[in-house]
């Protein structure tokens, strides 16, 4: 099953948002997966499995954008330098980036305690898996 066959249509080039933020939450996020995102500071346990299937009836956007209003878009509003996942558009250019961060617990970034849980990342990946209808 081909799911991905969309290309991004990418407004904003991924290199803008390279700063040193990022690089310290990526140093973070590498440990971070290393140690399963565990430990003293009440992270969220990193062990999503990637979707494999598809669920019927499907997820639609409306089904994952709650959880993406409330754990995302503090940060990706498109008011500050982090590119924006305020809408279909926005969300589904980056259809192809967000399953390994949000897998390996990447974004939200570890530091920032966003209280993400194991089943609403499962159900971005799922929709994203499943050629993210809108
Ligand atoms: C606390 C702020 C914050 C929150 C909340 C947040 N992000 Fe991010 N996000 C960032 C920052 C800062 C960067 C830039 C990091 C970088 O370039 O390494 C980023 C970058 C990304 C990237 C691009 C990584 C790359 O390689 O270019 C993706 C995809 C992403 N975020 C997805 C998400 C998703 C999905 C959520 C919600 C589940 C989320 N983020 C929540 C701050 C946040």
């Amino acid at each position: 099953m081909t799911t991905f066959d969309r290309q991004p249509r990418r407004e904003v080039p991924r290199r803008r948002f390279l700063s040193r933020t990022a690089l310290r939450s990526s140093a973070v996020a590498a440990a971070c997966w290393a140690f399963a995102c565990g430990g003293s500071s009440g992270a969220t346990p990193c062990n999503v499995a990637l979707p494999t299937s598809c669920p019927q009836p499907a997820l639609h956007y409306r089904d994952v954008k709650p959880i993406i209003d409330q754990r995302c878009t503090t940060c990706h509003s498109g008011l500050t330098e982090q590119w924006p996942l305020t809408d279909y558009k926005h969300v589904s250019d980056w259809f192809d980036i967000i399953p390994p961060m949000v897998s390996t617990c990447q974004m939200p970034p570890p530091d920032a305690s966003v209280p993400i849980t194991i089943e609403e990342r499962t159900k971005i990946l799922t929709w994203l898996h499943c050629g993210f209808p809108e």
